[in-house]
């Protein structure tokens, strides 16, 4: 008989038994009492090991729950931050919507003046009432459009829904167009998408409005002669694209490495709350599963918004 294991072969060594011959009684007890000091000592180190498993699991499960805690408390912080990034938006938009206004409101005071006018100098002619009354219709119509637009826009609770980049641009334009054309910036349009994506539309509308803003707040800042922002939509093989650029000078390259960092603005004057380009990167990379990157052109900044073909969230 052979014998593998090496501890057994040890034992038997130091209690002098050799194999193939019979143990005496004296070399034999000394055998058994070798082996029942190894079982106790593999039970004491078994029992070690469990002792410092337990020890080790309770710990583990410790930090799981610290790392929850952590988890949740990052998330209220988003949660904050998005509300902060909103009401500032909420602000500029009010006087944005002044602007959009301002122009239907004119055309009502205009029309009734004339409709005055006519009965004073009883020229009340039928069908030419009936025509400026369908137009002013037409127009409180279309203030009360612009509401409903800027309601839906700050409601919490829109889910996904199939749109277009031209879809999400006018709508975008619609409400805050006319206020960033009255600064005498030109918006230029050349919207190639075909594709449609079924998304967070109004999230998307909000990271469109931020990137545009900060075009308009560059222009401005800059006093830029001929200012201008581009908007341009294509599709690729993989993604379609909208690309928003400006002629605002561009982004020195030590603010390019922070510019979607929180609380990040070099806005003194207007007060930037630097959540805008922030809360877009988790929009779009996060929320719409795409990308949001940023580069400079030879005129100004250009920032590009990636979604897969056909993305489904
Ligand atoms: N088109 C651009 N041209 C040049 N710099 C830009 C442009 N867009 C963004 N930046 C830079 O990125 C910074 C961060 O922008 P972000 O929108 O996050 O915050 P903000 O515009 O400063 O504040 P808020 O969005 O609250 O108005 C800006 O302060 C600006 O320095
Ligand atoms: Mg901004």
């Amino acid at each position: 008989m052979t014998i593998t294991n090496k501890l057994l072969k040890r034992q038997l060594k130091k209690a002098g038994i050799k194999l193939g011959t019979a143990p005496d009684k004296e070399s034999f007890e000394k055998f058994l009492s070798l082996v029942e000091n190894s079982y106790t000592e593999n039970n004491d180190t078994r029992r070690m090991m469990e002792y410092s498993l337990d020890i080790f699991s309770q710990e583990m499960r410790e930090a799981v729950d610290e790392l929850e805690v952590a988890h949740k408390e990052v998330e209220k912080k988003d949660k904050l931050m998005f509300q902060q990034s909103r009401f500032a938006q909420m602000g500029e938009m009010i006087s944005m919507i002044a602007h959009q206004w301002r122009q239907p409101l004119n055309f009502i005071g205009t029309t009734t003046a004339a409709i005055q006018f006519d009965i004073f100098f009883n020229k009340l002619d039928k069908d030419e009432l009936l025509k400026h009354t369908d137009n002013i219709a037409k127009q409180s119509q279309y203030l009360s459009d612009t509401i409903d637009d800027f309601r839906n826009f700050f409601r919490n609770d829109t889910g996904v829904e199939d749109i277009s980049y031209s879809e999400l641009i006018d709508s975008v334009l619609n409400i805050i167009g006319e206020s960033i054309e009255s600064k005498g910036i030109t918006i230029i349009k050349d919207l190639k998408s075909k594709n449609t994506f079924t998304t967070y539309s109004n999230e998307l509308k909000h990271v469109i409005i931020n990137i545009i803003k900060n075009a308009e707040d560059i222009l401005l800042e800059n006093k830029v002669q001929n200012p201008y922002i581009k908007i341009t939509t294509y599709d690729e093989e993989l993604h379609s694209i909208l690309a928003i650029s400006d002629n605002g000078g561009g982004i020195s390259e030590d603010v390019m490495e922070k510019i979607f960092d929180p609380y990040f603005s070099t806005k003194t004057k207007k007060n930037g709350t630097g959540l805008g380009l922030y809360m877009s990167k988790i929009i779009v990379e996060e929320h719409c599963t795409g990308s949001l990157q940023v580069g400079n052109t030879k005129d100004g900044a250009e920032f590009k918004i990636l979604l897969k073909y056909n993305a489904q969230i």
